[in-house]
């Protein structure tokens, strides 16, 4: 049988509300396009990535969720097999940036505990911000994950988002506590999963 030529698949999602950027994220990173239109998400989608990290072949399969609440449900049952969560607000919507502590709470419940996370302020590019960058760093602070500020539009800092999670989940070996189900391989974790959605 053929080997796969790549030593790793990290499987990542990007939360957050609507209109916060999520599929223009994905379609910069993946594709290095930008669209000024919003077609919101129907459920779930995702696009895979191969990068390269010290020489290792890293295949990335990005989902991309609805932000909208009528998927909810759909989207917290890919919240168990995420190595790395991508949580964006839009720093022009103080509504979105309210709204991560929502969504932090989901994956508090819903996510393996070695999950790496990220919290972004996407649409950097814009003037009229309503959230400033203290203000999202602070937020990450406190749920002591990383923080970026995004464009999608332009590309800035889109490339180092994933590169550090992948890095992330790769030094701290979290794909090892992680299966292809998102069941946790670790039997001590045995009573978190009964806490899953
Ligand atoms: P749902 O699928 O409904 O959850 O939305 P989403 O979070 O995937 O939003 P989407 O990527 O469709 O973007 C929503 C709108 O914001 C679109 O009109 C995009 O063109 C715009 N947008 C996304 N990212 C940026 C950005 O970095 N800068 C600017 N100026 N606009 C952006």
């Amino acid at each position: 049988m053929e080997s796969p030529n790549y030593d790793y698949v990290f499987k990542l999602l990007i939360i957050g509300d609507s209109g916060v950027g999520k599929s223009c994220l994905l379609m910069r990173y993946v594709e290095n396009e930008f669209s000024e239109f919003h077609l919101a998400t129907i459920g779930i989608d995702f696009k895979v990535k191969m990068i390269e990290l010290d020489d290792q072949k890293i295949k990335l399969q990005i989902w991309d969720s609805a932000g909208q609440e009528r998927f909810k449900t759909i989207t917290k049952t890919y919240f168990r097999g995420a190595m790395g969560i991508i949580l964006a607000y839009d720093c022009t919507s103080r509504e979105s940036f309210a709204n991560v502590t929502n969504w932090a709470a989901q994956f508090e419940h819903c996510t393996n505990p070695h999950t790496v996370k990220v919290l972004i302020s996407n649409k950097n590019d814009c003037e009229n911000k309503e959230v400033s960058k203290e203000e999202g760093l602070k937020l990450a602070r406190d749920m002591d994950i990383g923080f970026f500020e995004t464009s999608a539009k332009t590309g800035e800092n889109v490339e180092d988002v994933f590169e550090h999670l992948a890095k992330e989940i790769r030094d701290k070996e979290v794909y090892k506590h992680i299966n292809e189900s998102g069941i946790n391989l670790n039997t001590s974790f045995a009573s978190q999963k009964k806490k899953c959605c």
